[in-house]
């Protein structure tokens, strides 16, 4: 796991951009992204957005698919992550919509729903670059504490903390879906790269979880410490109660010529 820390929320989003196009470039322009919704990824898509525009990152034929969606959301509701991922992925990153997906959480049969987004994933030869955000509770998609750690793409209920967390987003908390469609722990560990960005001191306990403690259901983002290729990009926020900083900060620093980044 290479644990990355940066001043602010602004360096996260370029660190974590520059690290996904760094491993974009010799995949080309059919890479496939997996992209988180959320305020975490915000600065990120907004760098990658840049990066397609100076012609710095190919994403013409690029595909992408989100982890998760709401149950009972219309595809075009401002909450609806379709619609989150229009805006912030597929516009300003130039896009082709038929190429973007989302789990039908509006389907009659959820269950088939699940079973034809692991399909579809499967159908592109699974996806280069996973970008995820982590919750307070340490929940990567909408993989809540307990989730199984080989879980793939189903129907999940938000634990309390998510709705609480997340009813920033709607008018109350009564308006926050109980339900939703993610693709599960398995889904995303087979993604062949992962990177995760948090920021803020309200993610400091799950990110120490996440990294450091125990791999456990109770804080299911530490199942990315059994993945070969994970990074995770943290403002000093998030970072605050990991006990090992100065390692961290001195790897990045003294990263090999041919690792580092162009940032
Ligand atoms: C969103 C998702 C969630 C969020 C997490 C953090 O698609 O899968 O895991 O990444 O809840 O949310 P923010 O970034 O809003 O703090």
């Amino acid at each position: 796991m290479e644990v990355i820390i940066c001043p602010n929320a602004q360096r996260v989003g370029e660190v974590a951009a520059a690290k996904a196009a760094r491993i974009a470039a010799p995949i080309g322009p059919k890479v496939v992204l997996g992209v988180a919704t959320g305020s975490s990824p915000v600065q990120t898509f907004a760098e990658l957005a840049r990066l397609v525009a100076s012609g710095d990152l190919d994403l013409s034929e690029a595909s992408a698919f989100a982890l998760d969606e709401y149950v009972g959301i219309p595809e075009g509701h401002p909450q609806s992550y379709h619609e989150i991922i229009r805006q912030t992925v597929t516009e300003p990153m130039g896009l082709d919509p038929a190429r973007v997906h989302v789990p039908d959480g509006f389907a009659d049969d959820l269950q088939a729903a699940c079973q034809a987004y692991e399909d579809a994933i499967t159908a592109v030869g699974g996806v280069d670059i996973q970008f995820l955000g982590a919750g307070s509770n340490g929940h990567i998609g909408f993989n809540e504490p307990t989730s199984s750690l080989s879980s793939r793409t189903r129907i999940k209920t938000l634990a309390a903390k998510t709705l609480e967390d997340n009813a920033r987003f709607f008018d109350s908390i009564d308006d926050v879906p109980r339900h939703c469609l993610t693709q599960g722990l398995g889904t995303i560990m087979d993604a062949r790269n992962v990177i995760l960005v948090a920021t803020g001191t309200g993610k400091a306990h799950a990110i120490a979880q996440i990294i450091e403690g125990p791999i456990t259901a109770m804080y299911p983002g530490s199942v990315l410490q059994l993945h070969p290729h994970a990074t995770i990009v943290v403002d000093s926020e998030a970072a605050a109660e990991l006990s090992l900083i100065d390692y961290y900060k001195a790897t990045y620093a003294n990263l090999p010529e041919w690792q580092r980044l162009d940032v």
